[in-house]
């Protein structure tokens, strides 16, 4: 085995967690490295986690190496590659009495657990480090941890692969060809129903969107509020959050930053921004990102959108901003 990895999983006593961890040791996501897991927790339900240390050893995954648990975070980030950030609360509950109906009512919830977390991956995971958001609301909190951590060669991206996914699933429905002809299906701005799915720049079969589908009703009225809404969908269905779909996308987000990205392709995360397209300069927003051969991520940059994509981008650009005001108290 050519080296090692070591993870750090919050939340790992979770419903993502529970997809998400074994497929980091299946030998796929990191290929022939060795992956050491450190699952994190609250005290509360930390020694659960002991149950999931017994099922990965007796599941025989030859790539798997150390694997610890503990409700210690900063001892966990101890020189970490990777943070897979899951733990936090889901929308679809009631908390203190109250629904929890938006991802942007889990600000107050939240939010302050990255704080912490933040400061120890800045402090002790290693300079190269990159970390996914997946809790909720994952571009904020995202914010909040990149502050906290105050260490810019780290890498903090939030989950928007998931969206990616959906919308990728409805585009091959809509014109007949198999998921696995449509790529570049890029989510502009916040994961939130704010967000804007671009089905004029995804590529279907090598030919774009906007001259497949050539129908602007459909887009407007049919595709862009189903993959905005479609999380809340699947909890009106299952009665709690997506978790093996949010596993598979957390899995395929890794896959996306520990592998060059193909000439012409794209993948789907929100990273901080540099000004790209207009977006206010530190925001987290989803972005169509490329992994370069050394393995830094960038914002693709030669995407072109039209009147209409700009007007829907901006309302979340918007809503990423009046969020950034919300937890303002929680940043340097
Ligand atoms: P879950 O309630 O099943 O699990 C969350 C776990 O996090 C719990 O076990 C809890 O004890 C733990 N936790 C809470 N605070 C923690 C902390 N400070 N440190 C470590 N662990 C902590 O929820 P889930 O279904 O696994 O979802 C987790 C989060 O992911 C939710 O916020 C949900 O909204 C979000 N989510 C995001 C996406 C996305 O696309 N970005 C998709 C699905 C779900
Ligand atoms: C999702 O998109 O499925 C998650 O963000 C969970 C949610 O609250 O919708």
């Amino acid at each position: 085995m050519s080296s090692s990895v070591k993870v750090v999983v919050t939340g790992a006593a979770g419903q993502i967690a529970y997809s998400l961890i074994p497929r980091l040791v299946d030998g796929k996501t990191f290929g022939n490295r060795k992956v050491d897991l450190s699952l994190v927790e609250i005290p509360q339900v930390v020694n659960k986690l002991e149950g999931l240390v017994m099922e990965l050893e007796d599941s025989y995954f030859p790539n798997m190496g150390d694997v610890s648990y503990t409700d210690n975070f900063e001892e966990a980030s101890k020189d970490a590659d990777w943070f897979l950030l899951v733990g936090s609360i889901p929308r679809g509950i009631v908390y203190n009495g109250k629904k929890i109906e938006e991802r942007s009512d889990l600000l107050s919830i939240n939010g302050g657990i990255f704080v912490d977390q933040g400061k120890a991956i800045g402090a002790h995971g290693k300079d190269d480090a990159k970390i996914l958001v997946v809790g909720n609301p994952a571009n904020t909190n995202a914010l909040i941890g990149k502050d906290a951590a105050n260490n810019n060669s780290q890498t903090w991206l939030a989950m928007t692969m998931l969206d990616s996914n959906r919308a990728k699933s409805v585009i091959a429905k809509k014109t007949n060809n198999n998921i696995s002809d449509v790529s570049n299906m890029i989510i502009w701005g916040n994961h939130s129903p704010t967000m804007y799915p671009d089905a004029e720049n995804v590529i279907i079969s090598g030919q774009p969107g906007s001259s497949v589908i050539n129908d602007m009703g459909w887009i407007e009225s049919d595709f862009i509020p189903i993959v905005q809404q479609r999380g809340k969908a699947v909890i009106d269905a299952r009665g709690a959050s997506s978790a093996t779909s949010a596993a598979k996308a957390a899995i395929d987000t890794v896959i996306a930053c520990e592998n060059t990205t193909k000439q012409g392709d794209s993948f789907s995360a929100a990273i901080t921004s540099d000004g790209s397209y207009e977006v206010p300069e530190g925001l987290i927003c989803g972005y169509p990102l490329i992994t370069l051969d050394d393995g830094t991520i960038e914002i693709k940059r030669d995407i072109s959108l039209s009147d209409f994509a700009k007007s829907k981008f901006k309302i979340s650009i918007d809503e990423l901003l009046s969020e950034r005001e919300a937890v303002k108290h929680l940043m340097r």
